[in-house]
């Protein structure tokens, strides 16, 4: 199992092999050239997104409770983490976006399947992402893990991994028929990585896939 340590280590190194890339080493190459930031500027370009993103989802209450929640959890985890604070920035900016598609998805495929999801996210992500104080590496960056939040099997940096940790928390307690019956075992003993992640774990369903469904 990789910590988030080496998930670091690995997203340094593949940045460093291929520092243009839109794609693993991204993450480092947007740290390198992150603009000077202040706690309240960071906190102001995430509070702005998440009015976009509200905004953008046109009154869908399950769709702006889920990113709400899903933003909470990975805020939480980053800090609960000691992420640095140009991470947790794009942590946070990839968990508000990180369904952007699904409204897409649902009326062009009926379903927001991961692949579907995939293959709509980066076009809506470079006019949403726009104008929003991200650096064009940043914006890639968060394109890049938005558009592949559905793959567990590919994860390449620690806002990555927090991302899917929460999203998972979130998941598995609006539908955990679908994933918190079939996913808990796995996703406590293989996947999570995080500390904190598996702290609110335990936390949101104290008895495992019992906790809900009974
Ligand atoms: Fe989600």
């Amino acid at each position: 199992m990789k910590n988030i340590s080496e998930l670091s280590a690995r997203q340094a190194h593949t940045s460093a092999a291929s520092p243009a890339a839109s794609a693993p080493g991204a993450a480092a190459a947007a740290l390198a050239q992150a603009p000077a930031r202040t706690p309240a500027d960071r906190a102001a370009l995430v509070d702005d997104l998440t009015l976009k993103m509200i905004r953008f989802y046109q009154g869908n209450q399950e769709d702006i409770a889920h990113f709400l929640k899903v933003h909470a959890y990975a805020a939480r985890i980053g800090r609960g983490e000691g992420l640095d604070p140009e991470t947790q920035l794009l942590l946070e900016a990839e968990a508000v976006a990180h369904d952007i598609a699904c409204p897409l998805c649902r009326e062009k495929y009926g379903d927001t399947h991961g692949d579907h999801q995939m293959a709509e996210s980066a076009e809506l992500l470079s006019s949403f992402l726009a104008g929003t104080g991200l650096t064009p590496e940043e914006r890639a960056r968060v394109t890049w893990v938005v558009s592949r939040h559905h793959d567990y099997a590919h994860v390449d940096g620690p806002d990555y991994q927090m991302l899917l940790e929460a999203d998972f928390l979130v998941n598995a307690g609006e539908n955990p028929r679908k994933y918190l019956v079939p996913g808990y075992h796995h996703m406590k003993t293989v996947f999570f990585r995080t500390g904190t992640g598996l702290a609110l774990l335990d936390a949101v369903f104290p008895d495992g896939a019992d906790t809900v469904c009974g």
